[in-house]
C-alpha cells in the first residue's frame, strides 16, 4: 500500500488552513466551497501534495492510506443515526474539509442526485433495520466486494474514506488487480464487451443493463470494472469460465485495513475492488463512522448529465 503519515510540522499547517476555510464556508456541500476546494488544497504541504500526485499519475498502488490527523473523539459527537445530515454536522465539517482538500488533488468530488440527497461528502453509518442489506449503510451482511457505480462510465475514479471512528477495528476490504493472476486467455476474453452490468441498489431509478468489458485499458497493466452480484451471468461458457476465475482469484486477493480516526483511505476504483466486512453494530452512538467522497479526474466526461460546468451532481 502507498502510504503516508503527517508529520508534526505538516499538522501545523494543516490546522489553519482547515480552519480558515471552514471560517469561510458553512458547508462542504456548498458550491462555493466545491468551487474554491481544488485552489485551497494547494495550500497543504508539498510532501503531501506530491505523494497524492503520485498516487494519481504514476499508479502506484491501487489504494493509498493518510495517516496521523488528530480526531477529537468528543468534538465529533456520536455516530448518527442515519446519513441524513443534521444541523449539527458541522461538529466534523473540519474532517470533510481534510477529506475534501486530500480528494481534490486528485481530481474533483461527483454526486449523484438520486443518491443519498445528492450528498458530496456522505457518512458511513449503520442504520438500524439496514442490517441485513448488502449496502453502505448495512452492518450485518458483509458488503461483498465491487467496483463502485460499476455499470456506470461516468463513475468515480476514486472513492476517498476518512475515519471519525472505528472501535471494532471493522475492516475496509480490498484487492488490488495488479495482484491478481489470469490466464492471458482469460484476459482477452475479459477484455471484450460482452458482460452485463446492472445497476446495484444504489441506483433504484435504473433497470437497464449495459454492456461492457470487465478488463479494460493496457492488457498487461489492466484496469478493471467487476461487480459479479450487479451483472447478469454470461450466455457462452468461455465468458462465465473466465469471470468465475476472475472473482475466485480477488476473493483469494481480498484484503483490508482496519481504519483508526484519523486515517484517510483512497481506494482507485479502477484498479482495486472494495468492500467491507460484516460487524454488529450496537446504534448507540459509539458505532463505525466513516465520511466518503468520490472523486472524479475528468468531470467533462459527464458533462452531458450535469447542469452546468462546475455542478458536481450527476443527474
Ligand atoms: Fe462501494
Amino acid at each position: 500500500m502507498h502510504s503516508y503519515e503527517l508529520a508534526d510540522e505538516e499538522l501545523e499547517a494543516i490546522r489553519p488552513l482547515v480552519e480558515e476555510v471552514a471560517s469561510l464556508h458553512g458547508s462542504v456541500e456548498e458550491a462555493d466551497f466545491l468551487d474554491n476546494v481544488s485552489t485551497y488544497a494547494q495550500e497543504l504541504p508539498r510532501r503531501l501534495r506530491a505523494f497524492l500526485n503520485t498516487f494519481r499519475l504514476t499508479e502506484p498502488s491501487g489504494v493509498c492510506l493518510i495517516s496521523g490527523y488528530p480526531v477529537d473523539d468528543t468534538k465529533v459527537g456520536k455516530t448518527p443515526p442515519h446519513w441524513r445530515k443534521k444541523l449539527d454536522s458541522s461538529y466534523t465539517m473540519e474532517e470533510e474539509i481534510f477529506l475534501n482538500l486530500c480528494g481534490a488533488l486528485l481530481g474533483d468530488a461527483i454526486a449523484w442526485s438520486h443518491q443519498r440527497d445528492g450528498l458530496i461528502c456522505q457518512d458511513l453509518v449503520p442504520i438500524e433495520g439496514h442490517e441485513n442489506k448488502m449496502i453502505g449503510s448495512g452492518s450485518e451482511q458483509e458488503l461483498v466486494w465491487h467496483t463502485e457505480d460499476a455499470r456506470y462510465s461516468y463513475r468515480g475514479d476514486y472513492i476517498g474514506l476518512m475515519c471519525l471512528r472505528n472501535p471494532d477495528a471493522v475492516p475496509t476490504t480490498f484487492a488490488l488487480i495488479d495482484e491478481v493472476w489470469l490466464d492471458p486467455d482469460q484476459v482477452e476474453v475479459l477484455f471484450e464487451p460482452r458482460f452485463v452490468f446492472r445497476p446495484d441498489p444504489s441506483h433504484p431509478t435504473d433497470s437497464e443493463g449495459k454492456k461492457a468489458s470487465v478488463l479494460f485499458g493496457d492488457p498487461r497493466f489492466p484496469y478493471v470494472r467487476f461487480d459479479p452480484y450487479c451483472m447478469d451471468r454470461p450466455e457462452t461458457e468461455d465468458a462465465r469460465s473466465a469471470m468465475d476465475c476472475l472473482t475466485r482469484a480477488i476473493d483469494e486477493n481480498l484484503t483490508g485495513v482496519a481504519l483508526l480516526p484519523g486515517e484517510c483511505l483512497f481506494i482507485d476504483n479502477y484498479r482495486a475492488v472494495h468492500g467491507r466486512s460484516s460487524f454488529k453494530a450496537r446504534f448507540d452512538g459509539t458505532d463505525r463512522w466513516l465520511k466518503r467522497i468520490n472523486v472524479a479526474r475528468d468531470l467533462r466526461k459527464s458533462r452531458a448529465v450535469r447542469k452546468a460546468p462546475a455542478s458536481r451532481v450527476i443527474l
